[in-house]
Parts: C-alpha cells; sequence; structure tokens
C-alpha cells in the first residue's frame, strides 16, 4: 500500500486568513522544501521532490479558487478555536486543479500530519484498519480517487468518520465476533473527478462538499510566475500568460509546460521566456493557443469527421479514437465543455460550432475551410 506523509510542522500554524493576492508570493526558502517525505533518493523520487517544491504550503500563497479558500479558512479558523478537528471534507473537479495541495495545506495550517493514499491501494480491510490505527489526534487522512474506495473499506470508514471508532470483526461465520476500538478523532479528506460515483452513504458523512473549478488566465500566470521563481527560471509576464492561456485552467498543466518551454529556451534560444518565445516552444510541442494537445483536437475532429458533429454516444467515441472512455469523460470533457467545444446531451456528445471553427471547419456544412489549420496538425 503507497502511503506518503507530510512532515509535522516545526511551529504552531497561525491564523493566516485566505484571500487573493494582486502579485504571486514570493514562496519564503524556509517554505520551499518537500512537504511530503519520501523514502528513496532516485531519479524518480527526486522528481517528485521538485513537483513538492511547487506546491504552495499555505493557504495564503494557494492562488485561485477564492470560494474555496474563503469556506476553508472559515472551517479551520472555526476548528482551531474549538480545538476541535477540521470536519471531514469531499473535494471534487477534474485533475490537476489542487486537491491534494490543499489537504497538505490544510494540515499544515492545523499543525497536523497528513497522511496520503489512494483509494484503489485500500484493498483489503487491514490496508485502511493499518492507517485509521496509526492517526494521531486531528490527523489527516486523505484519500485520492474515493470513487473507488472498495466496499469492505468504505464501511470501515463509515463508524470510523462518524464516532472515531474501528469495528473489527474477527472469526469467520457464526463464531464471528465484531469488536470496537477507539481512534483518534481525525479529518478525512476525500478528492474525487467523479462525485456522482460516491455512494450517498459515504457523500452524507461528509460535514464539508467542495468542487474545485477551472483556473481564470491570469490566477494560472500568477501560478506560473510563482513556479518560475521557485525553478529560477527567468519569465517575462507576458511569457507566463502566454503559458497560462494553453495550459486548459490546470495549475498541473501550467506548471507542465512551463517546464517543457524553459527545456526550450536552454536548448534554442537563451534569457528569459517572451510571449513569442512561449508560443513558438508550446506549438512545437503541439498545444495550440487555446491549450488543445493532439487528443482534444482529435476528439473533435472524429465528432465532425465520422459522426456529423454529433450526437455520439461516449463509448462509441472511444472505440472510434482507441482513448478510453473513462479518460475521455473526466480528463478531456470538462475542459472542452468549459470553452463551450463541446456539449453533453441526452442523445449524446455534440460539437459546438466554436469548436468546428476552431478547428477550421465550416460550422454549418462541417467541410474543411483551409488546410492550414488544426486537422493538419493532427498528421504530425
Ligand atoms: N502551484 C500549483 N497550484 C498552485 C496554486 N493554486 N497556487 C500557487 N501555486 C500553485
Amino acid at each position: 500500500m503507497a502511503i506518503i506523509s507530510s512532515q509535522q510542522p516545526a511551529h504552531p500554524p497561525n491564523s493566516g486568513q485566505a484571500g487573493d493576492r494582486p502579485a504571486p508570493p514570493p514562496p519564503p526558502k524556509s517554505e520551499r522544501g518537500p512537504v511530503i517525505s519520501l523514502v528513496r533518493n532516485t531519479p524518480e523520487s527526486s522528481d517528485k521532490a521538485v513537483e513538492e517544491s511547487l506546491r504552495p504550503q499555505r493557504i495564503r500563497d494557494y492562488i485561485g479558487q477564492k470560494a474555496l479558500k474563503e469556506v476553508l479558512d472559515i472551517a479551520i479558523q472555526a476548528a482551531k478555536s474549538r480545538q476541535e478537528p477540521l470536519d471531514h471534507l469531499l473535494l471534487y473537479g477534474p485533475p490537476g486543479l489542487g486537491k491534494t495541495t490543499m489537504a497538505l495545506i490544510l494540515a499544515q495550517e492545523m499543525g497536523v500530519s497528513c497522511k496520503i493514499t489512494t483509494a484503489p491501494a485500500l484493498e483489503r480491510p487491514r490496508d485502511i484498519a493499518g492507517l485509521l490505527v496509526n492517526l494521531k489526534p486531528g490527523d489527516v487522512l486523505f484519500i485520492d480517487e474515493i470513487h473507488r474506495l472498495p466496499r469492505v473499506t468504505e464501511e470501515i470508514l463509515y463508524p470510523a468518520m462518524e464516532d472515531a471508532r474501528l469495528d473489527i470483526t474477527i472469526g469467520k461465520g457464526q463464531s464471528a465476533r465484531t469488536r470496537s476500538l477507539p481512534l483518534q478523532p481525525f479529518t478525512l479528506v476525500g478528492a474525487t473527478t467523479r462525485v456522482g460515483a460516491l455512494t450517498s452513504p459515504l457523500r452524507d458523512r461528509f460535514g464539508l462538499i467542495q468542487r474545485l473549478r477551472f483556473y481564470e488566465v491570469d490566477e494560472l500566470t500568477d501560478i506560473v510566475l510563482r513556479t518560475a521563481q521557485v525553478l529560477n527560471t527567468p519569465v517575462q509576464p507576458d511569457g507566463a500568460a502566454e503559458i497560462a492561456r494553453r495550459a486548459r485552467g490546470t495549475p498541473r498543466i501550467a506548471n507542465r509546460l512551463l517546464k517543457r518551454v524553459r527545456d526550450f529556451v536552454e536548448v534554442k534560444a537563451s534569457g528569459s521566456v517572451t510571449e513569442a518565445i512561449a508560443a513558438e516552444a508550446l506549438e512545437l510541442f503541439n498545444v495550440d493557443p487555446c491549450g488543445l494537445d493532439w487528443t482534444d483536437r482529435r476528439l473533435l475532429t472524429v465528432m465532425i469527421e465520422n459522426f456529423s458533429g454529433g450526437p455520439v454516444g461516449l463509448d462509441t467515441m472511444a472505440a472510434a479514437t482507441g482513448e478510453d472512455a473513462q479518460t475521455i469523460e473526466e480528463v478531456y470533457e470538462p475542459y472542452l465543455m468549459q470553452i463551450g467545444y463541446l456539449q453533453r446531451t441526452p442523445r449524446g456528445r455534440v460539437v459546438t460550432p466554436a469548436a468546428c471553427r476552431h478547428l477550421g471547419y465550416d460550422s454549418q456544412t462541417l467541410q474543411p475551410q483551409d488546410s492550414s489549420n488544426g486537422q493538419l496538425s493532427l498528421m504530425e
């Protein structure tokens, strides 16, 4: 079972207010270290350490998600003044928007540790039991992909969440006995891309259910500038904005694109990242001005060319493109819908006129208008 544990903060948490700042915060040196303790020193683990150093450590450093931060800031202050753990929290939304980061921040703000695991790793009752009995008072237990929890594990969580109690069954058949062990009160933070796939008994046990939304371009610009500072990469504000525009509203993608642009600058150019350099680099990596990549364009193009723009069912799309249906639904579609390029209707998915125009098709006839557009880049 893969469990990673955050370090205990060196100092008691302060009660910093949530709120957006005009400029990205320069991350203090003392807070740049990796939050998650890594076990081995392999190239993979040092990559992870870099990833971890990019995460904001406190709620005041977290850019964007203003409404979420306000809700959580109140919950943190209230829980602290009552000297109680935070209520259980369910975070949902597309991947890469900062659910894990927020769980780590909550632990940091509350002055407790955060244990991180993922639902598919909690296969057997003893996996979750082992985690629960080792929690210290108020600790945060973060379970990613919580909609994938096996039934037996989920049922162990119910009394644990409600009464800080672990009910274990000893023996089998008629001689089976249930024993209850007291647990330390803790906060479960569940993360999911599919809130509708949670069972209602599990969903109902969360005191707070919060959605993470896609980020605005100016928020992503600030995130790119902050990450560039951590990575020691000189980036002009217009270069950061160009990366932000192509990042699909997602910090994880913005940071990934920044690293590709940094490679490009190191090899092909010199100096700092400007708008023109960022655009040239990202064209090379097949990320278009709206942030669509090869797969996005292929999904839309197949719908236009093979299914007259839709409606077309998800499974049919998966079969026609060779992409996994769940990946289409959870990774690609949310952003295409957000920018108004795709609609989900009761009869299936439909491409919008805006998507047709972006890909260089006439939105009425669905005929290609110009061969130097998005259709061509599908051939690359
Ligand atoms: N890095 C990734 N996501 C971030 C966020 N929301 N705020 C600041 N830095 C980030």
